[in-house]
Formats: C-alpha cells, structure tokens, sequence
C-alpha cells in the first residue's frame, strides 16, 4: 500500500477535490462537537485533516499526540474565517475517508514545540525526539543547504573531494589528540585528525592541484558555546596559489552560500590586520557590525589628576553612545565584569554638553577636557570607559567591555553580517610556560618572504602568510599559505624546540615529502559547524550539530564514552589504574 501521495507540506488550493494519501504524526487534537480536527505534521509541513463519521470519531479518540497515523482522504477548501494564512496549506484541508494508526506514541518525555521547557541535559538524552522540532530541522536543513552549495561551487571550480584518514599520526594543531589504542601494535596509538592538514599538502605534492573535503575533526579542548569536540571542516587546499588567490575563492564561496542558503548579499570582505585589530578591538576575531574603536589614551591621562593610571604601561579607551542607558547599576556590573577578566577596574566619566561628569570625570580640567574631546572626537550623550594596565591586559578587557556593550545596547543586528580578514599573524608567540616558541597557526605556515631573514635570528618578529575569516565576532575560517621548502619546515621545528630526532619521527615523511617537488600552495578550513551557527542565527553550536557532545564532551543518549569489557582491555594491552572500572 503506497503510505502517500503528498507530504504534509504541499497541498494547496490547487489540489481541491482531489483524493490523497498522507502519513505522519500527530501534531494536535481538537474536538468540535462531532468533528476531530487534527494537525498532521511531517518534516514538510502540517495540514489539517478532519474526523467527522462515527467510525473515524471512534478511532480518533484513541489517538494521542506524537503518533503515527495513515490517512486518504478528499481535499477541501476551508471557508474564508478558518483560512490560515501562516501555513502553506492554511486554504484547505483533507476530509478524512479512511485512517489506519501506523505507530502509537506513549507519552513523550520531553514538549516537542516548546523546547525551553526541558534542561538542556533531558532534551540531549531524547536528541531524536528533540530534532522532530521545527527550529531544530530549519537548522539541519539550512546545514544540508551550505554542504551542497560548497560541494557544487568548489567541485565547479576544479577541486577533487578527496577523503582523508581517520586513523592518523597526530597533526599539531594545538589542541590534546584523541588517541585510539592499536590492538595489533599493542601500546602504540593512532590520533583521529585534528585537521586533514598534512593529508592536504601531501596532495598538492601528489600533483592533485585542488582539493577539498568536508570532514570531521577531533580536539580534546575546553569547549565552549562555538566549539565542539568533534566538528566539521570545509577543507581546502589549492597549488601554485599566494594569499590574495586563496582569498578570492573564499569570498567567491561565501559570497554564494550566504546568496543561496539564506539569500543575504554580502558585499565587502576588509583586511584588517592582526596588529590593528587588536590595537582597535581588542581581539582578532572583532565583531564589525558595529563602531567603537579602542583609542590610546595615556598622554591624556597623565595630563591628568588620575594617579591611578601613571604607572600603567598602557591606558586605552572607548566611546560608547548613549550615556543615560548606563545606569550606576549597569557600570558596577561592567567594572566587575572587567575585574573578573583581571582588570583591576573599569574608569569611567560621561560626556555632556562638552563637559565630563561622574566616575573620574574630576581629575580633568576643563582645558584638558577641551583637548580630549577634540582630538578623540568624542560625541555628547557618550560614556568612555578607559582601563590602564599592561599592554595586552588593558587592549584584551577593553575589547571584551566593547562586545558587552554592543550586547547591551543591541548593536549586534542579527540580520547584518560583517565579513573580515585578519591577515599579518605573527608567526611565533612565545610560551611563557614551557620556555619555548609554539606556533600562532600551526607550523606548516609561511613566513612572509620580506621576514625570512629573521626566521631563526628574530622568531618572534617574523610575520606569517596565515588569514582568518572573522565574521560577527566568529572565527569562521583560518588558513595559510605552507611552507614548501623542506629546510625552512626543518627550522621551523627547532625553533619550537623539537629535536632532530623528534622531528624525524614526527614528521620525517613529511619533510622527506616536500623533497621531492612541492609546488607552492596553500589552503584555509572553514568551521562548518560555526558556518551554519551565523546562517541560522543561533549562538550555540549545539543547535545546528545533529547528535552534539556536552560541555565536558560527553554524549548524553547513548553515554559515550563509557567502560569497555575487561577483555577489550586486555587484548589493547590497556590496564585502567583507577579502581572504578569494566563492565
Ligand atoms: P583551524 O585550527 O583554524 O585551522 O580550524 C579551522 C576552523 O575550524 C573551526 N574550529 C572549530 N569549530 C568547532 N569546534 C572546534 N573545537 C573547532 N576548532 C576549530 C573554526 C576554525 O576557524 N588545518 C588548519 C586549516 C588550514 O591551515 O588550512 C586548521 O584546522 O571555525
């Protein structure tokens, strides 16, 4: 027996006295007198259906929500007062002829329509109930949408899907590896991919030219609403390309996705570099949908009355509009919000009628406060909020005191997006911990040509050829241009300290690779996870991941990870220390 003719999404007027079949479940029940009227729904849509003989009255009153019903039926249109414009098929509905119940539902644990009223923990643990949710399938399908476009745009131009391993030696990317004990090599370990990154050079020197994937990444990290310990990438690697090249491809892609998905144009791609995003916003992944800049302001300061700042190696500032918002309550929640980020407080004063009030506004005389206004440009009805520190201390608070306040003032316009690369990274960052150069992207990137002199001799003020696509204060994508010269990719080892002979047994493959012709290329990996979080406006990664972990990585349905048998332990030659163990 065919279980339908249409789905629950697409009759219309057009299909009126016409005899269907439909399948689905059962969204809601109301009963008129002698008439049922039911909701069917499916991942299409609802249309109302209608019980009204003695028969199907019968077996309509066993019915419950959630189950799975069978119906044919003639479709009618409504009258003009029960028409309902908000659904697709709000013009008619199906006169029910015959109905069979293909699933009964006990009762659910969990609302299927009103998700906030379960914790987050029980509508994990019933994830396949919760993804019978409107919002959460909109969110699956817009996923669906950016895969397929990416596939079409980047298989359109030139570039070969090519699948990666999963069981891998480890690649550094900077986060602890998820190891997978080896039964046959007793003691010895794969890692699951942090990235494809080698996989992909290896590539271009396989003469392959482009490639991509998406694919899934593992990063035993601490998570937080954007990261996952197990995400997917939009990995791509292109020869003979520079930064500007691989660029290009990029808003290309972008540029379509966001048109086709979510018909949103975007326009501009900026450059901003690392050094004056962070001297500007405080961060590298700036949040460009609204102004307000970071200024210096320590030669004003030490004009000033305020000793609080003089010794402060820096002092920054912001001007944030609209100056009444900011009520005594809301600036002691920003000061204590900048000292739990290790501020040791928040100065601030008002700008009104070209004179300062409130906070430190006291220590400025008024032709000191002449001189601010005009050479930072401030507005009346503004509040500054200025915080002196170390360098790094003062930019990185302030940055975040920025994004707070445009939350606050609702400056961040969901419908906005505000695309920009972050390019000019430096190549090193010195660890303060482990005494040593870690890489600022990983450490197959390239230095740029003009800094190669300096590589060995002044490691921290090399710049690289990586980029970043930061849109709306996310990280969305991070790339390079590599290293193809195999005694550069040695030196870039021992400057983070590995030794001949660990780099040769991490990487000895790697570098005997690139002897042996490696055209220049270079490649970027989109989060694809954090992708889909922008195109479906929603702020937790959880939404738009089919089966996510928990923030301490766990998988709340099926309760992973879990113990293993003793004899699955002994054939890894794996002892648990602890005592608490097998099953
Ligand atoms: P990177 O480490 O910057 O680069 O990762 C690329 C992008 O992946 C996303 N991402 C994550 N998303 C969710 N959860 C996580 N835990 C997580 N970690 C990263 C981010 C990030 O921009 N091999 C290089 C790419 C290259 O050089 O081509 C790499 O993996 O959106």
């Amino acid at each position: 027996m065919a279980l339908r003719t249409h789905n629950c999404g697409e009759l219309n007027k057009n299909h009126i006295d016409q005899t269907v079949k439909l399948s689905g479940w059962v969204n809601s029940i109301r009963t008129h007198g002698q008439i049922i009227f039911i909701d069917l729904r499916d991942r299409f849509g609802k249309t109302q259906i209608i019980l009204n003989s003695d028969e199907l009255i019968k077996i309509g009153k066993t019915l419950s929500n959630e189950d799975v019903v069978f119906i044919e039926g003639k479709v009618s249109s409504r009258s003009k007062d029960l028409i309902n414009p908000d659904l697709e098929t709000g013009e008619i509905e199906v006169l029910v002829k015959k109905m069979i119940v293909l699933s009964n539902a006990e009762p659910l644990p969990m609302s299927i329509q009103d998700r906030d009223a379960s914790s987050e923990e029980h509508r994990l643990k019933y994830r396949y109930l919760e993804l019978r949710n409107n919002d959460l399938q909109k969110n699956i399908i817009i996923r669906h949408n950016t895969a397929q476009t990416v596939r079409n745009f980047l298989s359109d131009n030139k570039f070969l899907e090519i699948e990666t391993p999963v069981l891998m030696k480890s690649t550094p990317e900077g986060a602890r590896d998820y190891l997978v004990p080896s039964r046959v090599h007793n003691g010895r370990f794969y890692a699951l991919p942090q990235s494809p990154q080698m996989y992909k050079q290896l590539f271009m020197i396989s003469g392959l030219d482009r490639y991509f994937q998406i694919v899934k990444c593992f990063r035993d990290e601490d998570l937080r609403s954007d990261r996952q310990p197990e995400f997917t990438q939009i990995d791509l690697e292109m020869s003979f390309v520079d930064e500007k090249d691989v660029r290009l491809i990029v808003e290309k892609l972008l540029t379509k996705v966001f048109k086709e998905v979510i018909n949103i144009e975007l326009k501009e791609f900026p450059i901003l570099s690392y050094h004056d995003a962070i001297e500007k916003y405080g961060t590298d992944k700036p949040d460009l949908r609204f102004g307000i800049t970071i200024e210096d302001f320590k030669t004003f300061s030490n004009k000033s009355g305020f000793k609080a700042f003089s010794d402060c190696e820096s002092v920054r500032i912001i001007s944030v509009p609209n100056s009444e918002f900011f009520s005594r309550k809301i600036i002691d929640e920003l000061d204590s919000y900048a000292q739990s980020l290790g501020a040791k407080g928040l100065a601030w004063f008002k700008v009104n009628n070209n004179e300062f009030s409130g906070g430190i506004s006291k220590f400025f005389d008024s032709n000191l406060t002449k001189e601010i206004i005009d050479n930072l440009k401030l507005e009346d009805n503004s509040i500054c909020f200025m915080i002196g520190d170390k360098l790094n201390t003062s930019l990185q608070v302030l940055g975040k005191i920025r994004s707070k306040v445009g939350d606050l003032l609702e400056l961040k316009d969901n419908s906005i997006f505000s695309p920009v690369w972050i390019v000019d990274f430096p190549l090193f960052s010195w660890n303060e911990e482990t005494k040593r150069y870690d890489s600022v992207n990983h450490p197959f990137t390239a230095p740029k040509d003009s800094d190669l002199g300096d590589v060995t001799s002044n490691p921290s003020e090399v710049i690289s050829k990586g980029y970043d696509i930061v849109i709306n204060g996310y990280e969305v994508a991070g790339g390079s241009i590599r290293i193809h010269d195999h005694s550069l990719q040695k030196d870039i080892f021992k400057i983070m300290d590995l030794s001949d002979k660990e780099i040769s047994e991490k990487f000895g493959f790697f570098i005997d690779a690139l002897k042996y012709g490696t055209p220049p290329h270079g490649g970027i990996a989109f989060g694809l996870d954090r992708l889909v979080m922008l195109l479906a406006g929603v702020s937790n990664i959880r939404d738009v991941i089919a089966f996510p972990k928990t923030t301490s990585a766990s998988a709340l349905m099926e309760e992973a990870p879990n113990l293993v048998s003793e004899e699955q332990l002994d054939e890894l030659g794996i002892k648990i220390l602890d005592d608490e163990k097998n099953v």
